[in-house]
């Protein structure tokens, strides 16, 4: 059956945000802050981003990867990620060149980013044998890429019902321990979608790990001008409303049937990360604006949400 699928001037805007984050994140890789010899793959030319944006995807990297490691620290490599409007993102080679690669991970986007992601992807020797198995067999189905132990797939994330029969074709097993990736992601879908999804998975996986990472605090005036910006670029955030204090976050996802769940502004993130790190990155630039970053870090959050008593204890200062 052909599906007709008409992407709005929205959807477009929204598929937009993939390359911009992806372009930041070459833009720090370049100066230094972290290594991913995968992203000049998927952003070819870069301008140079200001300190404080370089800063601001460094914690967000180092953050989100101190949390996976807790993760597969509780469960080897039996487990599964999926990771949910997954863009441009690397973490799956970076996971594979250590001793940290999981049994299946999955990435989901809308068809038009995945379709992008696959032809770099079957263009770049580098990129491909990582999803090889040993008959370097790759099943490419309807748009979506199947390999031994990584799929990428196309869908809307706010159909739950396609989501979900997206998943299962992509071989997720809802006994197996599950780490759950949205680098600001839900933000775009509507409350509603974005609440019945984060409803489905907390039903669906009885241990589970879901990784938020998104805008928070943006109900006070710096929100509203950052909220504005991104109106003017075309790109609305329709879950903005529910972006508000971190307690609020966290909240929410009680409310939809996570057993626990914390939620902390980039500013306690920053402090957390070690001392070590953060010395390296504050000598790589000078930081003319620390206002504008710590404005940053505070409009920015991590959630942490779990079900299941493994992933319990997983916190900030571990
Ligand atoms: C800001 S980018 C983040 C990409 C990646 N998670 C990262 O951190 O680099 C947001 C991504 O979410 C995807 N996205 C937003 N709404 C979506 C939806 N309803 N269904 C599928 N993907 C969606 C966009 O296409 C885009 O790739």
């Amino acid at each position: 059956m052909n599906n007709i699928i008409s992407w709005s001037v929205e959807d477009e805007a929204v598929i937009a945000t993939n390359t911009d984050a992806t372009e930041c994140k070459r833009c720090a890789v370049e100066l230094g802050y972290w290594k991913d010899e995968y992203i000049t793959y998927f952003a070819k030319h870069v301008d140079r981003k200001a300190p404080e944006i370089n800063r601001g995807y460094y914690a967000r990297v180092k953050a989100i990867e101190m949390f996976i490691h807790q993760f597969l620290e509780r469960c080897g490599t039996k487990c599964q990620i999926i990771n949910l409007g997954c863009g441009y993102d690397t973490l799956y080679w970076r996971l594979k060149d250590t001793t940290q690669a999981v049994s299946n991970f999955v990435e989901l986007d809308f068809p038009s980013v995945i379709s992008k992601k696959c032809h770099t992807i079957k263009r770049n020797k580098q990129l491909l044998e990582k999803i090889c198995n040993e008959d370097g067999e790759i099943v490419l189905r309807s748009g979506d890429l199947h390999a031994d132990g990584y799929h990428l797939v196309g869908c809307d994330l706010s159909n739950v019902p396609e989501t979900a029969r997206k998943l299962a074709a992509a071989g997720v097993n809802t006994d197996s321990p599950t780490l759950v990736l949205a680098e600001c992601v839900l933000v775009y879908l509507r409350p509603d979608a974005a609440d019945a999804l984060l409803a489905h998975l907390a039903s669906s996986f009885p241990r589970l790990l879901l990784l938020l990472y998104e805008q928070c605090n943006l109900d006070d005036k710096f929100g509203e001008v950052m909220v504005r910006n991104l109106n003017l670029r075309g790109c609305s955030l329709a879950g903005a409303r529910q972006c508000g204090k971190p307690e609020a976050q966290a909240q929410r996802m009680l409310a939809a049937g996570f057993e626990t769940a914390r939620c902390w502004d980039m500013r306690a993130v920053w402090r957390a990360l070690p001392e070590e790190d953060r010395a390296r990155v504050e000598a790589i630039e000078m930081l003319d604006e620390r206002e504008l970053l710590h404005q940053l870090h505070a409009h920015y959050a991590i959630t942490v949400a779990t079900r299941g008593e493994l992933f319990a204890d997983i916190d900030l200062n571990c």
